[in-house]
This record gives structure tokens, sequence and C-alpha cells, in this order.
């Protein structure tokens, strides 16, 4: 299971879900510095590697990875992975040179781990579009699960960068998922044009004051332009005090319940 580490819930749900499917599970450490553009959060991004060990300890993961960047990006290292049109629009128009990053540090952990199931979380919904495509491309001979987001009270998708927000912030970091999920009850109603859909996440968001960078509407298995007949996935980023934060729910076409998951949307990140 690769992880940047900073632990909560969301990692250490996968990390029971891990340990209840698997023999030996590892889980993986590092702050990827070629995910981070120069301008973002690598130095700020949160550490506490004792807590984690501690952590990952408590839920008996059998080994915790946590290599250097040399070990990482060792002398001459020259390979870098072009995960193509999934990793670009969303996140990726905003993060130039972003989804490269995730592409090659993960296909470089599966390589030296070489593990038989590998564990990702939903929140990052692009990313596990572009962990699918290099997996299926490269013929790496692993598994992906990817499980559903988990989410604090107020319906905020955990994630590691919430530690960076003061109580004010905290409190109107809500309004991500607050809109995303006004605008499953209006998808609920029927509404299937996108531009109403994201006028609603806009609405919320704007409202919270939150600094928007997208909401956009794409189809959920490609990531490509959205059909109505075909699942998708409703998107959004924003900063909130200069955080930046991601959320999605998918929308389902027929009866906007994924057969077999959440019955109400909000509780795990589909709908
Ligand atoms: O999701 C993350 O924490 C990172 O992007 C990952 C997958 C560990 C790659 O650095």
């Amino acid at each position: 299971m690769p992880t940047m580490g900073a632990f909560h819930d969301g990692h250490l749900s996968l990390m029971r879900t891990a340990r209840s499917e698997c023999d030996v599970v590892l889980v993986s450490l590092f702050v990827n510095p070629t995910q981070f553009g120069p301008d973002e959060d690598y130095h700020r991004y949160p550490r506490d590697e004792s807590e984690d060990a501690s952590l990952a300890s408590d839920i008996a993961i059998d080994f915790l990875f946590a290599p250097s960047n040399e070990e990482m990006y060792p002398p001459g290292f020259a390979c870098v992975i072009d995960p193509g049109p999934a990793g670009q629009g969303l996140c990726g128009a905003h993060r130039p040179g972003h989804f490269t990053g995730v592409a090659t540090v993960v296909a470089r952990l599966l390589g030296i781990v070489a593990p038989d199931v590998t564990y990702f979380g939903l929140k990052d919904f692009q990313q596990v579009a572009v962990v699918r495509r290099v997996v299926a491309d490269l013929a790496i001979p692993v598994e992906i699960r990817a499980l559903s987001t988990v989410r604090e009270p107020d319906g905020l998708a955990m994630s590691s960068r919430n530690r960076l927000l003061e109580p004010e912030a905290r409190e109107r970091a809500a309004a991500l998922f607050a809109g995303l999920r006004g605008a499953v009850e209006r998808y609920a109603e029927g509404e299937r044009s996108p531009a109403r859909l994201t006028a609603v996440v806009r609405s919320i968001v704007g409202e919270a004051g939150l600094d928007l960078e997208y909401v956009d509407v794409r189809d959920a298995e490609t990531l490509g332009s959205y059909t109505p007949e075909r699942s998708a996935v409703l998107a959004i980023a924003a900063r909130v005090d200069g955080t930046r934060l991601i959320d999605n729910v998918v929308l389902v076409p027929s009866g906007n319940v994924v057969p077999g998951r959440v019955s109400r949307p909000w509780a795990g990140g589909t709908a």
C-alpha cells in the first residue's frame, strides 16, 4: 500500500482491509518530491514517521518501508512514466507533471515490492485511473483494490492535508462535500446537465468562501467527456486558506447508488 504518511483514518481503513485480505502487508511511506510542483507544498507536507510507525504497528502491518530520496531516485535514475490522457484534465490540468511523478513512483514501488495486490483510496479518483493505466500498459502483475473515501462526521474527506487547516478553515472545508452532496441530490432528482450540476457545487463552495480550482463532471471510467447514460465522476479541487483539497462522488444513472455499495451517497464517496 503506497502512502506519503501522516496517516489518518482513510489510510488506517485501507490498512485494515489489506490486513484482512493479505498474508503479508507492506505499507510504503515516501513523500515523493517528483509529484509536487515547484510552488506546491512538498516542504509543508505533514510528516510524522514515528506516529505513523506506531499506528501501522497497531494494525499489525508487517513492514513499513520508508525509503530515502536517494533510495527511490539513485544517481543515474532517468526513466519517467507519462500516463497520457488519464493524467490530463482535472487535477492534471492544474498540477503539471503531478501524474508523471505519481506514475513513476508507483511503478518503481511496485517494482521494488512486487506485491500481489495494491491498495488505493478513491478520494484520489484520478490517481486510481492513472495507476490502472500504468499497471495495464506496463503489464505489471498486480491487482488494484480501490476503496471508498472515508469521511469526517461533517462529510470532509479524510486527507493528510486536513491537519494543515486552522479550526476556522477546517469548518469551512466541509463545503467541498456539501457542494458535491447538493449536486448528488439534484442528480437524484433527475438533473443531468453538467453545467447545472457544477453550478450547485460552485454556489455552495462560493458561499463558504473557498477558492475553487475546478469542478467537473467526467466519464467515471475513461475520465473523458460525460455522457448522461454512463456513470460519471463529479470531481472538485479547492483551496481553503491556501491548502488544496480534493474530493469526488460517482454518479450512477440507474438509481444513483452503486450496486452493493453504500446506500447513502455521502457515506462512502460513491453515489
Ligand atoms: O496518494 C498518495 O499518497 C501518493 O500520491 C502515492 C500514491 C503514495 C504516490 O506517491
